[in-house]
């Protein structure tokens, strides 16, 4: 499962990029208002240093300028992907977009019904937004459960990136689902490192070869 960044924030980006199990960053318009800076620098910066897939989203609600946004923010870099709202508009924009080569992230799906449409309309990937959904009483994960058993059915190409991810947990259980990709805020990723038993194994390793090293 590939593990993008769910941040605009450039230091994090940097900081997570250089572990080396980065494969690419998601950002939204409430995390780009997070950062300083204009939007089309803060994304150019972000390709320059994840060399993956990095999604800018429209603000746009028509499909005509939905699409001609997508035009300008592809020439940023060529990492760039299209995030687009899952709206009948946005359903025609996928459907511009994936027509003319531009790659686009179908993007608050809450149900498996929304992501067929997107899959239809040749979206490259859709991103299932699963905390919100936990936050509703509903169990966001069933949503991707149910996603990649239809496209693993009818064999469609496009990609679940796992989004609105709370907490580790929600990372085991993508993998278990076979998603293709979750986004993570940089908390969440920090913690996948983490167990006390780790560093409790670290502290005794460390403390017996100080006894090596006296004898
Ligand atoms: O990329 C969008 C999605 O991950 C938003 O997450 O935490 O605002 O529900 P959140």
């Amino acid at each position: 499962m590939k593990i993008f960044l769910d941040t605009a924030n450039i230091e994090h980006i940097r900081e997570a990029a250089s572990l080396g199990v980065v494969d690419g960053v998601t950002t939204n318009p409430t995390l780009i208002s997070r950062e300083e800076g204009e939007f089309e620098d803060i994304v150019r910066q972000i390709c320059e240093i994840v060399d993956g897939p990095v999604s800018a989203e429209v603000v746009s609600l028509d499909c005509a300028g939905m699409v001609e946004e997508a035009k300008k923010l592809v020439q940023i870099h060529e990492n760039v992907v299209i995030k687009i709202p899952m709206t009948r508009e946005g359903v025609k924009a996928l459907k511009e977009l994936s027509e003319l080569g531009i790659r686009t992230n179908c993007t608050l799906i809450f149900s498996s019904n929304q992501a067929l449409l997107a899959a239809k309309a040749g979206a490259t990937f859709v991103s299932p937004f699963i905390g919100r959904l936990d936050d509703a009483g509903q169990t966001g994960m069933d949503v991707v459960r149910e996603i990649m058993d239809m496209y693993e059915n009818y064999a469609f190409e496009t990609e679940v990136i796992v989004a609105s991810a709370r907490h580790p947990q929600h990372v085991v259980e993508s993998a278990l689902a076979g998603a293709d990709i979750i986004t993570l805020p940089f908390s969440v990723f920090d913690k996948l490192f983490k167990h006390p038993f780790t560093d409790r194994g670290i502290d005794s390793f460390l403390a017996d070869w100080e006894k090596v090293k006296n004898r």
